[in-house]
């Protein structure tokens, strides 16, 4: 039911690592009356443009429990009809997925969560991160840090509007503290989402100013974690289980979001899962098995957005034939390939010459 098909790949293979297992309890997310239980403590980020369901089905083959998010979805569109089945078809998934949702007007959050928790999501997101100028201008997504009386009432008001739990997932501040002491403002902002009602805080260690340079403050996340009451996911720069080992014994955060590491690798997810639980930890797949999962991708990006998916499969494409011979050559032909027949001769070409 996910639209992507069996990759006639074998099971992946384990590698035992040197993982000490933390023993941790599910988080437990009270809601507002359908309270919600979280076992697995790494979480895949939210990714416009990039997670869509597709990209969390093969994320999901990996990381059965672990929580997905949809992309971030505006609630002012879904009022006027447009994105809904963002939300939607989430329906149709396994396991649990969050929906993210941005917007500066309380009321229409509140009606989009609705919208969300009627198709089945397991949380709702309130994104109060996002950079994007156009976004922020109108004072939605990382707008909000500006704003705190405005982002209390939205969160106040999407709270009180669905029963699953309702959380917030953001950044530092809107720029660094004039003093240098950008761990006390971050206290103060994410203080006040939980006096709000968020039931969990997801903090990319990066200001608004920052956008995505320099390096994710993880002690800026220690500070914010020893704050709040409520749990704490570190995101910013965790790209192997090695760096979520030590973000979590850096920050003693509750557990991990993971972006960027993901885009290309659906299987990071599911390998820190296991490094975190103390399990052998999934092998990294292959040339073959990533040109199998390529070739997938794109005929189910293909038969669910017709020719518009071929354009998005370009980028998914470039991340995942990687790391191999001829995969520069590979990504540069795939990049002017025009039609799906053409782009899976391609694969099928390098997957005859790994043969070889
Ligand atoms: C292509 C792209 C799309 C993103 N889309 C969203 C989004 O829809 N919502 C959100 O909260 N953050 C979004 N982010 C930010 C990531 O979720 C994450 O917070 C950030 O990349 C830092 O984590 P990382 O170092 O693991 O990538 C996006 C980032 C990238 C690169």
């Amino acid at each position: 039911m996910d639209g992507v098909g069996t990759l006639g790949i074998a099971p992946p293979a384990a590698n035992q690592g040197p993982w000490q297992g933390l023993a941790m309890d599910p988080l437990q997310l009270p809601g507002n009356g359908t309270p919600r239980s979280l076992r697995c403590r790494v979480l895949q980020s939210p990714l416009a443009g990039v997670s869509d369901r597709i990209f969390r089905a093969l994320v999901r083959r990996w990381a059965t429990d672990a929580l997905l998010f949809t992309e971030m979805v505006n609630a002012t569109s879904l009022e006027l009809g447009h994105g809904r089945q963002k939300v939607e078809e989430l329906s149709r998934e396994a396991g649990p997925i969050g929906v993210q949702l941005f917007d500066h007007r309380p009321a229409a959050m509140a009606e989009a969560a609705r919208r969300a928790e009627a198709a089945g999501a397991f949380l709702i997101d309130i994104n109060m991160g996002c950079p994007v100028k156009k976004i922020a201008r109108k004072g939605g997504g990382s707008g909000l840090i500006r704003d705190p009386e405005l982002a209390a009432r939205i969160v106040a008001t999407v709270a009180a509007a669905v029963r699953i739990p309702v959380t917030v997932k953001t950044r530092l501040g809107w720029c660094g503290a004039p003093d240098g002491d950008s761990a006390a403002l971050a206290m103060g902002w994410c203080r006040q989402l939980e006096s709000a009602g968020a039931q969990l805080l997801t903090l990319h260690g990066r200001t608004r100013e920052q956008g995505f340079k320099g390096s994710a403050n993880w002690a800026a996340i220690a500070a914010v974690k020893r704050a709040l009451a409520i749990p704490v996911i570190a995101n910013g720069d965790i790209n192997s289980p090695e760096d979520a080992l030590r973000c979590l014994a850096l920050t003693g955060a509750d557990g991990v979001m993971v972006g960027r590491g993901t885009m290309g690798a659906p299987w990071l997810v599911g390998q820190i899962d296991a490094a975190l639980s103390g399990l052998p930890i999934p092998a990294t797949p292959g040339a073959a098995e990533k040109l199998a999962l390529a070739a997938e991708q794109l005929r189910a990006l293909v038969a669910a957005k017709g020719d518009h998916g071929l354009l998005i499969a370009r980028k998914h494409l470039s991340w995942t034939c990687n790391g191999f011979a001829g995969a520069p050559q590979l990504r540069h032909a795939l990049m002017r390939a025009p039609t799906l027949a053409e782009a899976l001769a391609l694969l099928a070409e390098a997957e005859a010459a790994l043969a070889r």
